[in-house]
């Protein structure tokens, strides 16, 4: 069943969904208004009821109020909000214990008739994963009265030892199919696309291979700085906050075989094969880089360094560009180059899909062929969509060549495209696994990126603004962005 169709039309059991976390920033900007998004567009048709569990001594009136607040912030009415709050959430401090959690949890089954389907969102601090894992699993709450799932929010560890540890804890308690490890990138329209670009269309599968590709970039960048999470950013760095989900999800569905069939298990079969294949990188495969003082979008913004929370003495990388090989029969010898980074001229998530010239370059002026590759961009937000790059005869005497684009837009074609956790919080509560990241991914990646997550030197150094150090063109023979 797809997640669109549930999503839209297919009725479910009724259901609890518990998320902890329940007063914090991704509870409130992301998953409230997603879920209200969601249930809205299905016309409230069974709609489970919410318990949000955090650390505040609160009660439900002032819960209700808080998520009612956070929905009208997110451009719902504030009518609507207030009454769907009143009506659908609770509250449970977590100070209370997972005794009393339990309790409460059947007392508000019992009242509206769920029958114990239930929905277990770590929307948490790392911190707090481990003891809330053990806290469900010591009460029994791992396994309800009717199906239970546990949704894991990123990051997922920061290496591969501590993702093992992760998924032992989480294993203790929970069987790999009731486990949804979020990767917001996987719910987007476009990211999706990219299954049904590859296989439904046969005009590219031939020409998908090292025969036929140069090479391929990805680029992941955003205008954005720190945006008040110097405490997290300074731990991760964009090879753990980009690079090791978001990117690498990215690179899979680009490179992977075609799966069996439709289906969580098929498509993360072919996904994790590719990473199997990739070797741990070298640390010459890898540019890191830091943002100094710049502008960006016109606006003067500090350097890194400066930023409110970053250590004076700092090597946290706020850019990474890295050279990964995939050591298989389709791609041997094709870079695939990934570039991720913080304060870069503008936001822009795109995959570039370079051909290989023509053997022979029959337009040639005394200087150069003239001949340009052609190129697939694939442009996954914003402004989401497809251009095809080719050369064609500039009219008049002579072989001039110029370049242009085939082009498609979503949004000129279908208008707005809904929300990644809408689709994935849609997805969970209808047992759709497709869009979420299996344990044995996680580890592939982390393997994958070992090498280079705790390099001591300090990252090179690139003007906000711009689209990161010089060196990182040593990784490739240039930039492709559209
Ligand atoms: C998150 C990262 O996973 O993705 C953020 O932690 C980043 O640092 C964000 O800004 C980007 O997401 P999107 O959907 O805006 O591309």
């Amino acid at each position: 069943m797809s997640a669109r169709a549930w999503a839209d039309t297919v009725p479910i059991d009724p259901y609890l969904f518990v998320i902890f976390g329940g007063t914090g920033d991704l509870a409130r900007r992301k998953l409230l208004p997603a879920y209200f998004r969601l249930l809205r567009r299905r016309g409230f048709a069974d709609v489970g009821k919410v318990l949000g569990v955090a650390t505040r001594e609160i009660g439900d009136a002032e819960y209700q109020e808080l998520a009612a607040k956070a929905l009208v912030e997110a451009g719902i009415d504030p009518d609507e909000a207030g009454r769907w709050c009143r009506e659908h959430l609770r509250y449970q401090p977590v100070a209370a214990g997972f005794p009393a959690l339990a309790e409460r949890i059947d007392e508000i089954e019992q009242d509206a008739g769920l029958g114990g389907n239930r929905v277990f969102y770590l929307a948490l601090p790392p911190s707090a994963f481990a003891d809330t894992v053990a806290g469900l699993g010591a009460t029994n709450l791992h396994r309800g009265p009717g199906w239970t799932r546990v949704v894991v929010e990123k990051p997922f560890g920061r290496d591969l030892e501590s993702a093992r540890r992760l998924n032992g804890i989480l294993h203790r308690w929970f069987d790999e199919s009731q486990i949804f490890r979020i990767d917001h990138y996987l719910g987007k329209e476009t990211v999706q696309n990219l299954l049904v670009f590859r296989f439904a269309n046969t005009l590219f599968e031939s020409v998908w291979n090292r025969d036929r590709v140069e090479t391929v970039q990805i680029t992941v960048a955003e205008s954005l700085g720190l945006e008040g999470r110097a405490g997290y950013f300074e731990r991760a760095g964009i090879v753990r906050d980009i690079v090791q989900n978001h990117a690498l999800q990215v690179l899979s569905l680009v490179a992977m075989e075609a799966p069996v069939r439709m289906g969580a298990a098929s498509i993360r079969d072919e996904k994790v094969k590719v990473l199997r294949a990739i070797y741990p990188l070298r640390p010459e495969q890898v540019v890191r880089g830091r943002y100094t003082a710049g502008r960006v979008g016109g606006v003067a913004v500090p350097g890194y360094l400066e930023e409110e929370g970053v250590a004076p003495d700092s090597v946290t990388e706020t850019f990474a560009a890295l050279r990964f090989e995939i050591d298989n029969w389709r791609w041997k010898g094709v870079p695939f180059v990934v570039r991720a980074g913080k304060r870069l001229p503008r936001k822009l998530t795109q995959v570039a899909v370079s051909f290989r010239e023509p053997p022979v370059c029959l337009f040639d002026t005394d200087e150069s062929c003239q001949v340009h590759a052609n190129v697939l961009y694939i442009t996954l937000q914003p402004d989401e969509g497809f251009d095809l790059a080719f050369d064609v005869k500039q009219p008049g005497e002579g072989f001039e060549l110029r370049t242009q684009t085939l082009r498609f837009r979503y949004a000129e074609v279908f208008g707005d495209l809904p929300g990644a956790y809408e689709t994935l919080l849609a997805d969970v509560l209808c047992g759709d696994q497709t869009l979420f990241v299996r344990s044995d991914e996680v580890e592939e990646a982390w393997r994958i990126l070992g090498p280079v997550l705790d390099l001591e030197e300090p990252p090179e150094e690139y003007p906000a603004g711009s689209w990161g150090p010089v060196s990182a063109e040593r990784l490739v023979t240039g930039w492709l962005v559209h």
